[in-house]
């Protein structure tokens, strides 16, 4: 069996796997198990590379995961920057490491149906590594910013295809400083600057 034969199986078993989010209450622990499902899967988001470079010294480098409902509506529309819907079970991980790779946290989107409609129903979660929750639900901070994408239904491209400017950064975590290797493709890349 060569190598491309290999990957195809592992794509289709992934995209056997039910999401049965409407039969099971949507929790912190529920969604902290499917995050930890695309762990093992090493299900990296289609468009993303593993350990790109991450905005702050806090996530130097991220690890971008996402499911088979996920995966499916980026490729009907032909690739993130085109995804204008995602569906309901659509679950997004991004993983946050510092400059030795280790990792300092979790966040997560689940789309919920009929969970905040204003907002696109995305539940937004965050967690320690280890799995313990530390935001769950409609957190405003995390809207407020991924807003900026509402055309792609909240979802960023990642680094360097979208980039946020060293203003807006400072604005939502003025505690925080910039990693110097994504200020360097702020220079590089001025067209990818959401504005
Ligand atoms: C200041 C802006 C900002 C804030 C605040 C923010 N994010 Fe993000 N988020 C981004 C950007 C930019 C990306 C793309 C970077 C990447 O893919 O690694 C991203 C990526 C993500 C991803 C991967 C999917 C995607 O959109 O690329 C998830 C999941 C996520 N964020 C969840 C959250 C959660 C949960 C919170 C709140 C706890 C939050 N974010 C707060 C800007 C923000």
């Amino acid at each position: 069996m060569n190598a491309r034969r290999v990957v195809t199986v592992a794509v289709l078993i992934m995209a056997e796997i039910p999401v049965a989010w409407a039969a099971a209450p949507v929790t912190p622990a529920s969604v902290w198990r499917e995050v930890q499902a695309l762990q093992r899967q090493h299900a990296i988001m289609p468009g993303s590379t593993p350990y790109q470079w991450g905005s702050r010294t806090i996530d130097y480098y991220t690890v971008d995961l996402s499911n088979a409902a996920t995966n499916r509506a980026m490729a009907a529309a032909g690739g993130i920057r085109k995804t204008t819907k995602y569906p309901n079970g659509a679950l997004l991980v991004k993983e946050n490491f510092n400059k030795d790779k280790k990792e300092t946290g979790v966040t997560a989107m689940l789309k919920l149906s009929g969970f905040d409609a204003a907002d696109r129903d995305w539940v937004m979660a965050s967690y320690t590594p280890d799995g313990h929750v530390t935001g769950f639900g409609k957190i405003k901070s995390c809207i407020s910013c991924h807003v900026m994408v509402k055309r792609a239904d909240f979802v960023f491209a990642p680094p360097p295809r979208q980039l946020l400017s060293q203003a807006v950064w400072h604005a939502f975590f003025p505690a925080q400083r910039m990693s110097p290797a994504y200020v360097a493709l702020l220079k590089k890349h001025p067209k990818a600057i959401v504005r």
